[in-house]
């Protein structure tokens, strides 16, 4: 059932262009996008003045990327939270916060005790999940499936890449329907989210083996830093969960202004460092920052933008093709996917089931 892949993380990966396709299918007209399973009027959202996003683990890094695009296109604000935290920290939730969980499985205990949290202060909560049926949809009062279909490997990767694209879709329904985003900008909007699923695809064919040539030198080392601002800031934080969780080296995501506030002392001579700079409205912040990892000896890998060329400080580069500033994620969480996925395989580890782990966490 790997379909020839050595493992079912790697088929996963390979999978995302269709999980893209899937989850995008009947929802995304020309200009609007269509929820039929969430029922939310203009008034009501307009009642919410803010939106709480609780999963734990890649879920929440997914709750992240959604942070960004729901701020960004519908101007509400959003606070992420990982579930276990929620639950006992009575947080400021009542009938004028709309509740997003996220999770694949839709059985871990902290996210289904999150949605009855929620649900008892008076919230609505919409589920974003994948597990037709599962617990955390039946209790939640909407559920957008991402239609991942089934997902085996513990390490999450096409469910990560439905997850952010159900935001994306959400983020835009807000943004229409309370009036925040004109017909031509969704339109291209819309149009850059089709070509998703080509692109995905053309990255994979591109990267895949220079990533195994990287994955080989990055293998030797403990320790990894993840570097990027903005919605990049977000995607290596699932970059770094991804590393650690499958091949055991201790990787570490911050915001890429944050490094010099203490971790940069940690870099020397041969340390890696994997830097996102696909957004351009602040790709020279995390070059400058590239720059001073570099004057310290640590070896570079940047995902940027195609068809830049003044990179010169990069040691390894992966290029992701043009889309809307805001739709980055989808792509530039791929190359760091397969890197996680070839550094596990160089080390020797069990990709699928990695030590400690199982693929759904029932129990607190
Ligand atoms: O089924 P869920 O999405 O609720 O699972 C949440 C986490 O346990 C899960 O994402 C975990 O972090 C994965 N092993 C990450 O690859």
């Amino acid at each position: 059932e790997k379909s020839g892949y050595d493992h079912f993380m790697l088929k996963e990966i390979h999978e995302q262009p269709e999980t893209v396709r899937r989850c995008i299918t009947g929802r995304l007209n020309e200009a609007d996008v269509h929820l039929d399973d969430v029922s939310l009027t203009a008034e009501q959202l307009e009642q919410y003045n803010k939106v709480y996003v609780v999963a734990c683990g890649t879920a929440y890094n997914a709750g992240l990327v959604g942070k960004y695009a729901i701020e960004n296109l519908a101007r509400v604000p959003v606070e992420v939270d990982v579930a276990s935290e929620f639950r006992y920290r009575d947080p400021i939730v009542d009938e004028n916060t709309l509740v997003v969980v996220v999770s694949q499985s839709g059985e871990t205990a902290d996210t289904l005790a999150a949605v009855r949290e929620a649900q008892d202060k008076g919230a609505r909560v919409i589920g974003i999940c994948n597990v037709v049926g599962s617990s955390i949809p039946r209790e939640a009062d909407d559920v957008i499936y991402i239609h991942a279909g089934p997902e085996i490997a513990v390490a999450s990767t096409k469910a990560y890449i439905g997850m952010i694209t159900v935001f994306y879709m959400l983020a835009i329904y807000f943004a229409r329907k309370k009036d925040l985003l004109a017909d031509e900008e969704s339109k291209q909007l819309i149009k850059d989210m089709k070509a998703l699923p080509d692109q995905i695809a053309g990255i994979i064919d591109n990267s895949e083996e220079k990533i195994k040539d990287l994955a080989a030198e990055y293998a030797q080392n403990e320790n990894a830093f993840f570097i990027g601002r903005s919605v990049d800031n977000a995607v290596v934080q699932e970059g770094a969960l991804k590393l650690k969780e499958i091949s055991y080296i201790h990787a570490e995501s911050y915001p890429a202004g944050e490094l010099k506030h203490g971790t940069l002392a940690l870099v020397e001579e041969g340390v890696p460092v994997i830097a996102l700079a696909t957004q351009p409205s602040v790709k020279e912040k995390t070059l400058s920052n590239v720059k001073e990892v570099k004057a310290r000896g640590g070896v570079v890998t940047g995902v940027v933008f195609g068809g830049e060329e003044e990179l010169e400080d990069l040691d390894y580069r992966f290029e992701i093709p043009e889309t809307s500033e805001v739709l980055t994620s989808i792509l530039s969480v791929v190359p760091l996917q397969l890197l996680a996925y070839y550094v596990a395989v160089e080390r020797g580890c069990d990709v699928d089931q990695p030590r400690n782990l199982a693929k759904s966490v029932t129990v607190e």
